[in-house]
């Protein structure tokens, strides 16, 4: 008790602060996304994502060279095709988007652990995530779909799979999938605690998902803590190696509880809409990025992160931690 007990003691010199530091931050702990555009010519800029481009499918290995170059250790890969239909059956041909982005991301720079977002929205022309069926997005039809566009990633090289789709069983047909293919050590990252979050809004835009509805059907209830843990733990039993919780910064408590409750790697997804917060708060000289930016990341490991998906990962990782 004081004045026996004096916190600041602790606290007097950058040194001795960074003895008593708790969690530090490093380019390993970052996973950034990226969005591959099929038919641009030129980056395209996202509006409400300042500072992050599509980049065009012709000019990705330049690119991925020059993010390896920066230091980025991980990529998660999501793809804007140019054939869009009602099953999303680009993603799951051998020479379709999600097959050409991984080679070519894995040949560019092979040292990169390639992630692929696996998952229908962007592929299909009503923006679901997955196979509709009187007006209603079909569980087991997706799953068979899952499954196939798992192995088609892992065929090209993907280093890991995420399913992101919210299908119930998601992660057993996949993996089930990915045994039979011979693809048993590729490892499955799922989205296991992803909520129906208004934070997606900017991601529409650059994955170019025109979604008629929402995803209240599949996508967990932000209310609804107590059902992230259930969904975890279906994942967790169905042979997941990762767990994730998504979005990042509303969701810290949920973030925190599963840290409790599971001994698997667990990620969080710093998502678009957190992405836009920070950067146009910046942007009107509300608020200093890059303390701001490295406090949020900051946050996410002490509720128990082991590595953040995250779109400020190239620039923190150029700018140093
Ligand atoms: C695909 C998917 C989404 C995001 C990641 N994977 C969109 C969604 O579920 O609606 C969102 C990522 C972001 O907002 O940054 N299902």
């Amino acid at each position: 008790m004081f004045p026996t007990t004096r916190l600041r003691r602790l606290r007097q010199t950058e040194p001795m602060r960074a003895l008593v530091r708790e969690h530090r931050l490093a380019a390993h702990d970052l996973i950034l996304p990226i969005f591959v555009d099929e038919a641009a010519d030129a980056p395209v800029p996202i509006a409400a994502m300042p500072g992050v481009a599509r980049i065009p499918l012709a000019g990705l290995a330049r690119e991925i060279e020059a993010i390896a170059r920066d230091g980025v250790r991980a990529l998660m890969l999501f793809g804007i095709p140019r054939q869009k239909d009602a099953i999303g059956s680009d993603s799951l041909s051998a020479t379709g988007l999600m097959a050409s982005m991984t080679r070519i991301a894995k040949d560019a720079a092979p040292e990169l652990v390639v992630i692929t977002d696996n998952c229908f929205c962007e592929y299909t022309d009503h923006g679901h995530c997955g196979v509709v069926q009187d007006g209603h997005v079909h569980n087991d039809l997706t799953l068979e779909n899952l499954g196939r566009q798992a192995v088609v990633a892992a065929e090209a090289g993907a280093d890991m799979v995420a399913p992101s789709a919210m299908m119930d069983g998601q992660v057993a047909a996949i993996r089930a999938a990915l045994d039979k293919a011979g693809h048993a050590g590729t490892p499955v990252m799922a989205y296991s605690s992803k909520f129906a979050s208004a934070f997606y809004g900017p991601f529409r835009a650059a994955a170019g998902c025109d979604l008629q509805g929402d995803r209240k059907e599949y996508q967990t209830d932000p209310m609804n803590a107590r059902e992230a843990m259930r969904e975890s733990a279906a994942d967790e039993a169905e042979g997941a190696d990762w767990l994730m919780v998504k979005p990042g910064m509303p969701y810290l408590d949920v973030l925190a509880r599963l840290r409790q409750r599971t001994d698997l790697p667990l990620a969080v997804y710093q998502v678009s809409g957190e992405y836009a917060m920070l950067k146009f708060a910046a942007q009107a000289g509300a608020l200093d990025e890059q303390r701001v930016v490295r406090e949020s990341l900051g946050a996410f490991k002490r509720a128990g992160a082991d590595v953040i998906l995250t779109y400020f990962a190239r620039q923190v990782i150029r700018e140093g931690f």
